[in-house]
């Protein structure tokens, strides 16, 4: 488990805190999607699973350690694979299959193991063939998938993404929504920071950010049906749900849908 308890954080100099009195658990194996409009904590809460940022006030815990425990840093390191918003501040290595290995490494995976999980990471997220290409050589879509891959190359029990799929294009993003729905499958938890709501249903559980504060947690069909929520928490509804919910408002029986398939078959049942 990921344990916030009454969490506070303001960055250094900062008149408002990031994140304020954040109490949440974040269960093994679950997929959970945070959203938010921007600047309303959603890094910030990020960068504190994993220990990169220590709490001003509260603590976290994962899976009892908790993250300011300096001897069991790398304990947390491990546990939790946290991939930036930003791929290039988190690229390390002079040429791919290197900036992969770099984590299991320091981790101390022994060397043929350390080939099968950098090679099995590379192509998960579709990079197989740019083993030896220089990162910076890479587009920004591929830095992306090189930031999962050095995750997904820890075998981390908690997976933190940072908006993954932002610079992705079309398959690139269900090629790495599919990579995650395996992963839970496997039994590693899933936290996904996006800022698509269509992506958010994916998840058993979301929440929503406000200015730091948790304003909604819920299902995605919950927050998707509430349109004067998603107002106020700044989020735009996905063409599928804006779609259902036209339909129920012209008396289209219980559309909850966030699928052209499931919408299909509310209109036409098979
Ligand atoms: N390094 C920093 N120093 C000072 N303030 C920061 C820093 N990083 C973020 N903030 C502030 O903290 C608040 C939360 O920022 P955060 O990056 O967590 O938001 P976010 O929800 O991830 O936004 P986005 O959707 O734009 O990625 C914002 O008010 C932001 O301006
Ligand atoms: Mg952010």
């Amino acid at each position: 488990m990921i344990v916030f308890d009454d969490v506070t954080y303001s960055y250094p100099g900062a008149e408002v805190p990031a994140l304020s009195e954040i109490s949440l658990t974040l269960d093994p194996g679950s997929w959970t999607a945070i959203v938010g409009a921007n600047g309303s904590g959603k890094s910030t809460l990020a960068r504190l699973t994993d220990g990169l940022l220590h709490p001003s006030a509260g603590r976290v815990f994962v899976d009892e350690i908790d993250t300011t425990d300096y001897d069991r840093a790398w304990d947390v390191r491990s546990l939790v694979g946290l991939v930036l918003q930003n791929p290039d501040n988190q690229i390390v290595g002079t040429v791919v299959e290197e900036d992969v290995a770099f984590g299991p490494e320091n981790l101390g995976v022994p060397r043929d193991e350390l080939r099968s999980r950098v090679d099995a990471a590379i192509a998960a997220v579709g990079l197989t063939g740019l083993e030896r290409r220089e990162p910076h050589l890479l587009s920004e879509g591929q830095k992306q998938r090189l930031a999962i891959a050095g995750a997904l190359a820890m075998n981390p029990d908690y997976l933190v993404l940072d908006e993954p799929t932002a610079m992705l294009d079309l398959e690139g993003r269900s090629d790495v929504l599919a990579v995650l729905g395996r992963l839970q499958a496997a039994g590693t938890a899933i936290v996904h920071i996006t800022h698509d709501l269509a992506e958010a249903t994916r998840a058993g559980r979301v929440i929503a950010l406000k200015a730091g504060r948790v304003a909604f947690d819920g299902t995605a069909d919950q927050l998707l049906e509430d349109a004067e929520l998603m107002r106020t928490l700044g989020l735009e509804a996905p063409p599928m749900a804006r779609m259902a919910a036209a339909l129920r408002a012209l008396g289209v029986p219980a559309v909850a849908a966030s699928s052209a398939e499931e919408i299909v078959e509310a209109l036409w049942p098979s």
